[in-house]
């Protein structure tokens, strides 16, 4: 009986710790004033219970918009890395990540390039979410599917961004599904 009560102590122990670890993280960069990305990661964070990780840049691309189109074709091209000005210490106790990008040049924006560059998401389950112009998912899934090959990558999603504030209880409902 001693032996059963010992046993069943271990059990509830580590069902605890999996459970206390078992921690949901919600990565993005957003440009553009309207900030469609972010509004989908923070309905995202809100729907699941996650934490919420804004990747702002060391020296974030220029607000004018022509501007910026440029910068960011030319990072592209290069396969630029642009530093960030955050950092996630504690990206071990999240096994499941969701990564937010603004579809640029058909792809992902260069800041969430730098982001999975940046840590080992190996076995970790990640799932992309994007918004567009127009374009829907061109390359983006696929990028990330490149930088990240070790993750469980599952359920890319993206929306229109011009339209996504009316989305709302579709990324809710998403959310949940999919996490
Ligand atoms: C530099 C740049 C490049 C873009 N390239 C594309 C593109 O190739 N395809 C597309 O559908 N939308 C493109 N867009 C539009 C954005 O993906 C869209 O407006 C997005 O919702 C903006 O998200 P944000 O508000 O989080 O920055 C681009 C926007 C910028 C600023």
């Amino acid at each position: 009986m001693a032996r059963f009560a010992t046993w069943i102590a271990a059990v509830v122990a580590v069902v605890g710790m999996t459970v206390a670890s078992a921690k949901t993280l919600v990565a993005y960069y957003s440009w553009s004033p309207d900030g469609n990305t972010r509004f989908v990661a923070q309905v995202i964070a809100e729907a699941t219970g996650a934490d919420l990780l804004e990747l702002k840049l060391e020296k974030d691309y220029s607000t004018d918009y022509d501007v910026c189109v440029k910068q960011a074709k030319a990072d592209w091209l290069s396969k630029a890395r642009p530093a960030l000005a955050v950092k996630c210490e504690n990206i071990a106790e999240y096994d499941t990540i969701f990564v937010g990008s603004p579809n640029w040049w058909g792809t992902i924006a260069p800041p969430l390039l730098t982001f999975l560059c940046s840590y080992d998401f190996t076995g970790k389950k990640v799932i992309p979410f994007f918004t567009h112009g127009g374009g829907g998912m061109q390359k983006c899934e696929e990028d990330v599917k490149k930088a990240i090959p070790k993750a469980n990558l599952v359920f890319a999603k993206t929306w229109w961004g011009t339209f996504v504030k009316m989305k709302k209880e579709e990324i809710i409902a998403w959310a949940k599904s999919v996490k």
